[in-house]
């Protein structure tokens, strides 16, 4: 069983209250927000005030994905705009110790994301401070791409040292989930499963939900 958090990049944008209502009555579990600046990675998605409007009619806690440069000087404003978690890129904060406190002061939980390249054990003394570790199983940027199966040696080591240590921190996989590899990355140890595309493109996304859920 793993929670699920549908990825809203994937919905129609010119329909965002019904693709959200449509999630409200899913069984998901968080709305997943991708916020992409075309710097750190190389598109655009949207920003605060879509993040706002997904907020005013969600009834499910929003996952804010932040993919972009100096995260720092946005999180309060995605706090306001009604983010619950906010995660940011390993790869995108030199202080992150300071950025994850930061999250935690404004009453949200912190999260830290790692790009494909990125090996777990870069985070071996932020493990105790987060609630969430997000493992990319894409290049971040772009919906829809290939899942990389390095993903599943990545979560059972952050599950190795989970278990030794007693962290609580959840684990998420991000990019390419579809029903075929979500059994094997719940095996593994990983909490939540994002899923856009998978979701968005099937014939009854809340059917889809339901059954990513049953992994
Ligand atoms: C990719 C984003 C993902 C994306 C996943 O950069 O972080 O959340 O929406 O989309 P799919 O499930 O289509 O790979
Ligand atoms: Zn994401």
């Amino acid at each position: 069983m793993a929670e699920i958090a549908p990825s809203i990049l994937a919905a129609d944008f010119a329909n965002l209250q019904r693709d959200v209502e449509m999630i409200n009555s899913s069984s998901a579990d968080y709305i997943h927000v991708d916020i992409m600046d075309g710097m750190f990675v190389p598109n655009i998605s949207f920003g605060i005030p879509v993040c706002e409007a997904i907020h005013k009619h969600a009834k499910k806690p929003l996952d804010v994905h932040l993919m972009i440069e100096q995260p720092d000087r946005y999180l309060q404003a995605f706090r306001n705009a009604g983010a619950s978690g906010i995660t940011v890129h390993y790869e995108a904060c030199p202080h992150l110790h300071r950025t994850i406190q930061h999250i935690k002061e404004l009453g949200a939980e912190p999260g830290v994301a790692l790009n494909p390249h990125t090996p777990v054990e870069v985070l071996s003394e932020i493990m105790g401070d987060v609630s969430l570790i997000l493992i990319m199983s894409v290049n971040p940027g772009f919906g829809g791409q290939k899942f990389i199966e390095n993903t599943y040696r990545k979560v059972a080591t952050l599950d190795g040292y989970r278990k030794k240590f007693g962290y609580n921190f959840k684990i998420e996989v991000d990019g390419g989930v579809n029903l075929g590899n979500a059994p094997l990355l719940v095996r593994e140890g990983v909490d939540i499963l994002v899923a856009g595309s998978f979701v968005f493109n099937s014939p009854d996304p809340t059917q889809t939900i339901a059954e990513l859920g049953r992994s």
